[in-house]
C-alpha cells in the first residue's frame, strides 16, 4: 500500500465547506496543519472561527470523512483550534470581498439575489408556514436560499425549522446565519441579548435590527432571500422598502370574505414599500376529503379570497397580480411546523407540498425585479 499524498489530502480538504460560511475551509484559512504520519494516519488541525462554534461536530465529521476517502489513508485525527483575533479579522475582510461594512449586498444594482418579502394583511394566515415550505421547496430544486425572519411579534421561523434554541455564531462584526435543512436562517429573535427578553422592536431600533440582519449577516451568494414580515402595515414595511428597493412582495391570504379588506391593507403596505407585488398565495384554501381523496375538496373557510385580493391589487397597481397558488389545509402542515419538519420535506408528495413546490417554481422562474439584469451575468463557480 502506498502512502497517501499530501496534495490528495489537500484536495480532499478543499471539498469540505464551512457549514455556516458555505465555502471551502481551505479558502477560509481554517486548515492549519496537515501531517501524514509514518503509519499513514493523517493529522489535521482545523481552526474554528470562534471557540464554542456550534458546528464543531459537523466540521470534524466532514473533515474525517473527506480525508478518510483519500487513497492510502489509514486513519484521520482532527484537532480543533480557534482563530486568533487577527485571523478572524482577515477572514471578515475576505468575506466582505473588500466591501466597506454596513453595505447591504442585496441592495446593490448588480445583486443576483431575488428578495421576496412575504406579507399578509392579518396574522395567523400561515405566512410563516408558507415561507418555510417555499424555502425548502427551493432547496429541493437546488437553489441557495436564506430566510430572514423579521416578524417582530412572532419570530416563529426558527421553531418551524427545529432550531428555536440556536444562536448564530459571530465572527468579529459578522454574524453567521444558522444553517438548517439546506438553508440559512436568521431571526430577529436571535438578536435579542437574552433569549427570554421581551423587546418592543419599534421605529429606529427595528430599522437597525433589519439593517443588521441584512448587512452584518454573511449570507453568501443566495439565489433567493425570503423575508417573513410581521402581519399588517408598519415600520418593517417602510424599512424594507428603503433598504431593499428591488425586493418584491408576495401576499398570503385565506379564502375568507374579509379578503378585500385584507388586500387593501397588504396593498397599502406594498405601496409604502414602493414595491412590485409578485403575486398572491391563497392558504388554507380547501380540505382534501379524507374519504374520496383529491377529487373531492371541501371549502372550509369559504372561497374567493385569493382572487379578490389579486383583483384588488391588480386594479390598484395597474399591472397583473396573479394568484400564484392555492395551498390546501393539511394537518401534517401544522404538525410539521410544530416539530421542525416542514411538510415539503416530510411529505413531498402531499397535495399541499406539491402546491407549495409549484408556487416556489413560479417565483423562481420569474426572474429578478429588474428585467434582463440576470442575462449573461451568472457568476462563476455556481
Ligand atoms: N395549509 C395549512 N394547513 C393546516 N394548518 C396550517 C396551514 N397553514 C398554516 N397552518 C397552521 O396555522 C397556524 C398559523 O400559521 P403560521 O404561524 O404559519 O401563520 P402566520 O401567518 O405566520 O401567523 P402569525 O401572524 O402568528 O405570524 C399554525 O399552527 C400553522 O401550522
Ligand atoms: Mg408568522
Ligand atoms: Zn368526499
Amino acid at each position: 500500500m502506498t502512502a497517501p499524498l499530501l496534495e490528495d489530502v489537500h484536495a480532499a480538504l478543499a471539498t469540505v465547506n464551512d457549514p455556516e460560511i458555505r465555502r471551502p475551509i481551505t479558502e477560509l484559512g481554517m486548515v492549519r496543519d496537515v501531517e501524514i504520519g509514518p503509519d499513514a494516519t493523517v493529522a489535521v488541525t482545523v481552526l474554528l472561527t470562534v471557540s464554542g462554534c456550534p458546528m464543531k461536530d459537523t466540521l470534524t465529521r466532514d473533515v474525517t470523512r473527506a480525508v478518510g476517502r483519500v487513497a492510502g489513508v489509514a486513519g484521520v485525527r482532527v484537532t480543533l483550534d480557534v482563530m486568533s483575533a487577527e485571523q478572524r479579522s482577515q477572514l471578515q475582510t475576505q468575506l466582505r470581498g473588500g466591501q466597506p461594512a454596513k453595505e447591504i449586498p442585496f441592495a446593490r444594482p448588480d445583486s443576483l439575489t431575488k428578495v421576496l418579502a412575504i406579507a399578509s394583511g392579518k396574522g395567523g394566515v400561515g405566512k410563516s408556514s408558507v415561507t418555510v415550505n417555499l424555502e425548502l421547496a427551493m432547496v429541493r430544486a437546488g437553489r441557495k436560499v436564506g430566510i430572514l425572519d423579521a416578524d417582530v411579534y412572532g419570530h416563529s421561523i426558527p421553531a418551524m425549522l427545529g432550531v428555536a434554541d440556536e444562536r448564530p455564531t459571530q465572527v468579529e462584526e459578522m454574524i453567521m446565519p444558522v444553517p438548517v435543512q439546506g438553508l440559512s436562517v436568521i431571526s430577529i429573535g436571535m438578536l435579542k441579548p437574552r433569549r427570554d427578553q421581551v423587546v418592543a422592536w419599534r421605529g429606529p431600533m427595528l430599522d437597525r435590527a433589519l439593517v443588521q440582519m441584512l448587512s452584518d449577516v454573511y449570507w453568501s451568494d443566495l439565489d433567493v432571500l425570503l423575508l417573513d414580515l410581521p402581519p399588517g402595515t408598519g415600520d418593517v414595511a417602510i424599512s424594507v422598502g428603503q433598504h431593499l428597493p428591488n425586493s418584491e412582495v408576495v401576499v398570503v391570504t385565506t379564502p375568507q370574505s374579509a379578503a378585500s379588506e385584507v388586500a387593501e391593507r397588504a396593498g397599502t403596505m406594498a405601496s409604502m414599500m414602493n414595491q412590485h407585488v409578485a403575486g398572491v398565495i391563497e392558504n388554507m384554501s380547501y380540505l382534501v376529503c379524507p374519504h374520496c381523496g383529491p377529487e373531492h375538496t371541501i371549502d372550509v373557510f369559504g372561497t374567493g379570497g385569493g382572487d379578490t385580493v389579486a383583483a384588488t391589487l391588480s386594479a390598484r397597481f395597474g399591472y397583473d397580480v396573479p394568484v400564484l397558488g392555492r395551498i390546501p389545509l393539511d394537518p401534517r402542515l401544522r404538525q410539521g411546523g410544530d416539530v421542525g419538519r416542514p411538510i415539503v420535506a416530510e411529505a413531498p408528495d402531499s397535495v399541499a407540498a406539491v402546491a407549495l413546490a409549484s408556487v416556489a417554481d413560479s417565483l423562481m422562474s420569474r426572474g429578478r425585479g429588474l428585467a434582463g439584469l440576470q442575462l449573461g451575468l451568472s457568476p462563476a463557480g455556481r
